[in-house]
């Protein structure tokens, strides 16, 4: 059998397989999930082991990395494969239609917590390697795989672990599968990915709730003073108010602008894809330079008070709120979260007390979008799609990227079959199986053209 043929043959196998992965509720960020997450790793591993290519799982600060390799020759390329078997929150549940982890088909996708994000990307490429495997074919290229546990909580012990394991993980070219394709039939390239700084902010007022009739209007209430603060971190023309926070930005280069705007974009199909009224956003961009070209600044969430039925005519004792801020290539998550405490502080009012907690966050990245891996990875999305591909950028952070390079010395390839509709994060996430299957060509396509490289 060839290796298309055995591709061909096994469509409703891995698509089994792929459902069994995201049964496993593997939400990195709750620790009530731990045992999950640690179930999904010992599955994924024996999974590996299982189609040849010997696998362990290694311990982290955190969750472990599922680690394996199929080494074939000293004097083959070695590929690295990087993504997450981990996943977001389902919540909130009442807005699925179908359970999270009862994964199933609904008019030509796949619907299940992970079905995009990463687990069902990560399976195309899983699911190539092991057309070699079980056709007693040798592999063209020695292969790696890093599949880390908890990407969506923010990848806070993988620099550590790629810093003590480096020799390990030494290999000539990266491949992540972990992002988008430009749109529908669309698939892309991506060459830019935005960073992240996450802090967070607690507001204290009097040392209990107040009855609000008795002190309301002489003892400030924290919810209103976050909501200021809130509304001064930007100013009227969507800039971020932050003192200093665009030192490191550098402007849009003319080249990049006009590959921007040579892609179709469509503001009405925009809008109907996100279920909004109106654009909004820093003035003087277009859509796609805001969120590929510019940092932002989010709040994500926002708690305190009474949020129960009815009135409680209360002051609250505090409020807080989560902050994220999505960062461009020559910004430092550090020093972005250091400017956002001096400036949160300076205009904090002295009525009440100010905590900021600082997360860090990680570094954005751009690859190159030229050169040998470039050409062959164009190739083999060619093949799996039969369309080329287009360049792009994306706004979303893959926090290991930027320590590929930094700490490894590679570049990666982001290759990525998902949609910004896929409802990533979000209730009800899903792959198109077409997607998902042109993903898997795609991926196998990619290793016979990767071993081809000259380097
Ligand atoms: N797969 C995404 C990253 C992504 C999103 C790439 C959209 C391209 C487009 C990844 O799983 C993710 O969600 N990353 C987090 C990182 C954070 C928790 C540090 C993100 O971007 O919010
Ligand atoms: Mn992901
Ligand atoms: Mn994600």
């Amino acid at each position: 059998m060839n290796l298309n043929e055995f591709m061909d043959v096994n469509k409703q196998k891995r698509l089994d397989e792929l459902f069994d992965f995201l049964r496993i509720p593997s939400v990195s960020a709750k620790s009530e999930h731990k045992k999950d997450v640690l179930a999904c790793a010992e599955w994924l591993s024996k999974h590996l082991n299982g189609i040849g290519i010997e696998s362990k799982i290694m311990p982290t600060g955190g969750h472990p990395v599922v680690y394996a390799e199929k080494m074939v020759s000293p004097n083959k390329l070695t590929i690295l494969y990087y993504g997450h078997y981990d996943v977001q929150p389902p919540e909130p549940l009442e807005l699925w239609k179908t359970a999270p982890f009862e994964p199933l088909i609904e008019d030509g996708y796949i619907i299940a917590r992970g079905a995009t994000d990463d687990k069902g990307q990560l399976w195309t490429h899983v699911k190539a390697l092991e057309a070699y495997t079980a056709t007693g074919r040798d592999l063209p290229v020695n292969v790696k795989l890093l599949i880390e546990g908890e990407e969506e909580a923010g990848s806070e012990n993988l620099e550590r672990f790629i810093r003590e394991n480096a020799d390990l993980l030494k290999a000539d070219i990266i491949v992540v599968s972990d992002s988008g394709q430009f749109g529908k039939d669309k698939p892309a390239v991506t060459y830019g990915l935005r960073g992240l700084a996450f802090v967070e902010v607690k507001i204290t007022g009097p040392n209990r709730d107040l009855h609000s009739g008795s002190f309301g209007g002489s003892i400030a209430n924290p919810i209103n003073v976050l909501g200021r603060i809130i509304g001064a971190l930007h100013d009227e023309n969507g800039k971020i108010a932050i003192d200093g926070f665009y030192d490191d930005v550098k402007p849009l280069t003319d080249w990049e602008k006009k590959q921007f705007a040579a892609l179709p974009f469509d503001k009405n199909e925009y809008l109907a894809k996100t279920g909004s009224k109106g654009l909004f956003g820093e003035s003087g961009y277009s859509v796609l330079e805001q969120i590929w070209g510019r940092p932002t600044l989010d709040v994500n969430g926002i708690t305190g008070g009474y949020q129960g039925e009815g009135a409680k005519t209360i002051i609250p004792s505090w409020a807080t709120c989560k902050i994220t801020m999505r960062l461009v290539a020559d910004q430092d998550p550090l020093d972005i979260c250091d400017k956002a405490e001096k400036y949160i502080r300076k205009i904090c009012p002295d009525y009440v007390s100010c905590e900021v907690t600082k997360h860090g966050g990680a570094r954005g990245v751009v690859v190159p979008t030229e050169g040998p891996w470039l050409e062959a990875a164009g190739r083999a999305i060619k093949t799996g799609f039969g369309i080329d591909p287009v360049f792009v950028k994306e706004g979303g952070s893959i926090p290991v990227v930027g320590t590929f390079k930094e700490v490894l010395g590679l570049d990666t390839l982001l290759l990525g079959w998902g949609q910004s509709d896929d409802n990533a994060h979000s209730p009800n996430e899903r792959f198109a199986l077409k997607d998902f299957e042109r993903g898997c060509y795609a991926s196998l396509a990619l290793i016979d053209e990767l071993s081809k490289v000259k380097v």
